[in-house]
């Protein structure tokens, strides 16, 4: 079993204020879902996690080790699945196939063994029929699943999804629900759509100046009165 720990992670962006203050979370046995308002920091704690930003203090550890040289971060980033907010920074190759197949042939797949999974993948997804489609044109939604067939065609062990339902049609966000339930894997999941976390999580945090809060999904709730937490889903314990 996968897991990562975030280990008193203190971070700000360069001339902002600090995000995070000794922050730690562990990530390899639950399914959780993180919410949050819009620039209160889970992008930047994601990139956190994959070592596209170095926290100014605090470590990230894998199964128990901390993770720093190159190394460690290649393993990382192999047992860890990264759908970023935006698929565009996360596709890059001309057509969908070569997107998709893009991971595995780097790892060392030949060409057909890549081809292969790349459709088993994308025929999951029902996405079949995309292999040769141009990654650029295709819409919000097809981009997003193209990009998480892209994370899924690795087999992580663990998921880390930005926003996976942005720009998804009910039926194809009712999909990846079924999708995710399918996979079982532990993941972390950054989202504004409750409704979807209910279904995906069993375990809420909500980050707020700095700090996670923990509660169960199925106390998720939200209304407008003054409250510390604002006006986003939480529980009031108990
Ligand atoms: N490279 C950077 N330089 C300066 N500030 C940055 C940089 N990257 C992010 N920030 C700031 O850090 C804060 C957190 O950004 P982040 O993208 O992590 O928020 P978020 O919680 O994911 O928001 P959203 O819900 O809108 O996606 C924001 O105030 C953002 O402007
Ligand atoms: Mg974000």
């Amino acid at each position: 079993m996968t897991s990562v720990k975030l280990a008193d992670i203190s971070y700000g962006p360069p001339g902002g204020s600090l995000l995070f203050n000794n922050l730690s979370l562990e990530i390899g046995t639950e399914r959780v879902g993180l919410i949050g308002p819009n620039g209160s920091g889970k992008t930047t704690l994601f990139y956190i996690i994959m070592g596209l930003l170095r926290p100014d203090k605090g470590a990230v550890l894998l199964n128990g080790r901390q993770v720093d040289d190159g190394r460690a971060w290649r393993q990382l980033r192999r047992q860890v699945g990264f759908l970023f907010q935006d698929a565009d920074d996360q596709l890059f190759s001309p057509t969908v196939l070569e997107d998709v197949g893009f991971g595995p042939l780097n790892i060392g797949y030949s060409e057909s063994e890549a081809r292969q999974r790349a459709e088993a993948t994308l025929e999951s997804l029902g996405l079949a029929g995309f292999e040769d489609r141009i990654t650029h044109q295709l819409s919000g939604g097809e981009k997003k699943l193209v990009a998480l067939a892209t994370i899924l065609v690795m087999a992580p062990d663990i998921l880390l999804l930005d926003e996976p339902t942005n720009n998804l049609d009910p039926t194809t966000r009712k999909r990846l629900v079924a999708i995710l339930e399918k996979l079982n894997l532990p993941m972390v999941i950054i989202s504004h759509d409750f409704d979807f976390l209910a279904k995906t999580t069993d375990v809420i945090y909500s980050l707020e100046q700095g700090h996670l809060h923990r509660s169960e999904s199925s106390h998720l709730h939200s209304h407008p009165h003054a409250h510390p937490y604002g006006e986003h889903p939480h529980d009031h314990g108990g």
